[in-house]
């Protein structure tokens, strides 16, 4: 197992859905750590300015995580000394259409769900892990869901998702005991950025009023520090599975 504490100065990290909320501020808290940063995202001005804010530090990369050849062409893009991905935060994700019953949900939301949330973050793991493999030196961190173990109506398809997150994460950490490839799981509970307002994109209001009849919330900010702290121990230590919850619910 490689011994380096993690992550070294200057560690580049690959962060998807860094456009907006829980992505964008995990971009900053990465950085913060001294990392160089990956911004990817579909919105190219949205990663663009993501990325300008980390200075040096930030460098954006246009990529949709359903499209494999968005993705591939993506990655070999990459200058030479942005391509040792050693932090991989699998971030982006959606849940548009979702909060249906299920046959009332539209089959092309549920199927594109499915290929953000579960394929698209396979496909980015898949394409990422060998040079992790290669070097002993990685750290994937999946973005899960407290839906990923708790159930509800109108969530067969993003609770759906969430599980298959939580089954992947589980087996590839496995996968990769004993060597220097570490996997974390962090699993929020309600986070207030953009994600109700992609769900309902044609009623932004209703997505207000989500946030709003929920009360306290957390901040992505909170959940990028758990990110910064899971990507930090000593080599001895990983973090499996993170839950974070606002503590008005816990
Ligand atoms: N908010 C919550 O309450 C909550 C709770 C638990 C877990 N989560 C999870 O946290 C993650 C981030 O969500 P968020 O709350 O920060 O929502 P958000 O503000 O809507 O951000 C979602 C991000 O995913 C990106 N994305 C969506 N589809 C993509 C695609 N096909 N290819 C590339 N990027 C794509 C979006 O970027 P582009 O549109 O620019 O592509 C955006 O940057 C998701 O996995 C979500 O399931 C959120």
């Amino acid at each position: 197992m490689n011994v380096a504490r993690m992550p070294r100065p200057d560690s580049v990290a690959l962060v998807t859905g860094a456009s907006s909320g829980i992505g964008a501020a995990t971009a900053q808290a990465l950085a913060g750590l001294g990392c160089r940063v990956i911004c990817a995202g579909r919105r190219s001005e949205r990663v663009q300015a993501v990325a300008e804010k980390l200075g040096g530090k930030g460098f954006p990369l246009v990529l949709d995580v359903t499209d494999p050849d968005s993705i591939a062409k993506a990655l070999a893009s990459l200058p030479a000394d942005w391509r040792d991905i050693t932090i991989l935060v699998n971030n982006a994700g959606t849940d548009k259409g979702g909060r249906e019953r299920f046959d009332k949900g539209n089959i092309d939301d549920w199927v594109g769900t499915i290929e953000t949330n579960v394929t698209g973050l396979i496909r980015i793991t898949h394409a990422v892990i060998p040079g992790m493999i290669e070097r002993d030196l990685g750290h994937i961190v999946n973005i899960g869901s407290i839906s990923g173990f708790t159930p509800y109506a109108g969530g067969t398809i993003y609770a759906g998702s969430k599980y298959a997150v939580h089954g992947f994460s589980e087996s590839l950490r496995k996968d990769y005991r004993g060597t220097g490839v570490r996997v974390t799981e962090i699993l929020p509970g309600l986070v207030r950025t953009e994600f109700a307002f992609q769900r309902w994109e044609d009623d932004p209001e209703k997505a207000q009023k989500f946030y709003d009849d929920f009360g306290e919330c957390l901040d992505p900010e909170d959940i990028a520090n758990t990110v910064a702290y899971a990507v930090s121990q000593p080599p001895n230590v990983v973090i499996s599975q993170l839950v974070v919850l606002p503590s008005a619910a816990g």
